[in-house]
């Protein structure tokens, strides 16, 4: 049959310009970039003091068809384990019942983390002006939605193939009361959020991320395997595969500003301020839900601070920032201190405030007060006799009429 002049002259010039059947990744990055905007009237709703330069580059180069393509195998991977062989494993009544309390504060609160992340990093993409650095912001905001879902998956499956919901279905009940609540949202929501968005970078993706996540995230799983919760390892270092490009936007947002002069007058306080306000909380809590929200014990919470903290982040990832100017903060020092006895101090508080809570705590058990004597040299002396006395005057019995912060008031204990 004779076909029309129109399909004629459509099939001939298809002949002459094929027409393109796949298209190679770097193709695609390269067209990516020569997107353009108009760096002169580039406005932005969240200035910052900073001026970002017009040509970062985004180490990673992910374009959206990779990446889609990639993190559908890791929520595949890890829907499929949750939902099928951890299910049948019943895998969340495994859980050491100590241990499923302490999984109801950490992922409920990465969660705020996540959210607040989501935030963070549209106000970045929206300040930045270099197309590769905002492709790297993007990138990173589709995944903190990811995350905020899979934090509060964690707490969902939980509730429904766990032992005792409750505290993982509703921890928010007590955020106007619960001071952990507080905390929490000083450092992972306003310091991620509020103010000059460079800053923000620093507190979300160069202290927060490339510091924090190591021991929140990764740290975490080791001490949930060892307490028989194979629920978060599936979960959290599905999670932390997509941080490594997060600390990379950090790292990327500092060399785009590191020309400015304003890096030379603000870029060091603004860093010693956001490690500061963040180790402040996180150094304790963590310490405190690692050693005592758990029954078998990996190593001291001062170790896994020394490596992670000081050592790799303060040391290594502060120092390749060395050629840009950034030194190590002086508060890196003072937190030292902190990594120590923080943590020991946040529980004798956190435990005698229980009703202001959404978990349970318990008391170290003898063995655990030995673990903690031969790891804290003084720790008995220090905390070990009043938790002694807390016991004896029927603090695990709400029938003795006895609440541990009347102890503080009757000593007049510093809180
Ligand atoms: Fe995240
Ligand atoms: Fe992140």
């Amino acid at each position: 049959m004779a076909i029309s002049a129109a399909t004629k002259a459509a099939t001939d010039a298809l002949a002459v310009n094929r027409a393109p059947t796949g298209v190679n990744a770097q193709e695609v990055h390269r067209w990516l970039q020569s997107f353009t905007w108009d760096f002169d009237k580039n406005r932005t709703k969240y200035p910052t003091k900073y001026k970002m330069a017009n040509d970062t580059k985004e180490q990673f180069k992910l374009i959206a068809k990779e990446y889609a393509r990639m993190e559908s195998v890791k929520d595949e991977r890890q829907f499929g384990s949750l939902q099928d062989v951890l299910t049948r494993i019943d895998a969340g009544n495994k859980v050491h019942p100590k241990w499923n309390e302490t999984m109801k504060v950490i992922s409920n609160f990465l969660e705020v983390g996540e959210y607040n992340a989501i935030a963070a990093t549209g106000m970045l993409w929206d300040s930045a002006s270099a197309p590769e650095q905002k492709n790297g912001y993007l990138a990173q905001t589709l995944d903190e939605i990811r995350h905020t879902n899979q934090c509060g998956y964690v707490n969902y499956y939980f509730t429904k193939h766990g032992q005792d919901a409750a505290g993982h279905n509703d921890a928010r009940r007590t955020r106007t009361i619960g001071p952990l609540w507080k905390g929490m949202k000083r450092v992972f929501s306003d310091g991620f959020i509020s103010g000059d968005a460079v800053e923000c970078s620093i507190n979300l993706q160069l202290v927060g991320e490339a510091c924090f996540t190591n021991p929140l995230i990764v740290a975490v799983t080791e001490w949930a395997a060892a307490n028989g919760d194979e629920i978060t390892p599936t979960v959290f270092l599905s999670i932390e595969t997509d941080e490594l490009r997060h600390m990379a936007n950090g790292y990327q947002t500092i060399v785009s500003i590191a020309n400015d002069e304003a890096a030379s007058k603000y870029l060091y306080t603004d860093l010693n301020n956001a490690f500061w306000t963040q180790q402040k909380y996180f150094t304790p809590v963590l310490g405190m839900s690692f050693e005592y929200g758990s029954h078998f014990k990996v190593e001291p919470w001062v170790k896994t601070w020394n490596r992670w903290v000081y050592e790799d982040w303060g040391g290594i990832w502060i120092g390749r920032l060395g050629k840009y100017g950034v030194n190590s903060p002086a508060s890196l020092r003072d937190a030292k201190k902190d990594a120590y006895w923080a943590h020991h101090d946040l529980f004798l508080i956190a435990y005698a405030l229980w009703p202001t809570g959404f978990f349970r705590l318990t008391l170290p058990t003898t063995e655990e007060m030995d673990w903690f004597e031969e790891n804290y040299p003084g720790w008995h002396e220090h905390y070990g006799v009043i938790y002694e006395e807390w016991r004896a005057r029927g603090c695990e019995d709400p029938n003795s009429g006895f609440l541990p912060i009347m102890w503080f008031i009757e000593n007049n204990h510093p809180i």
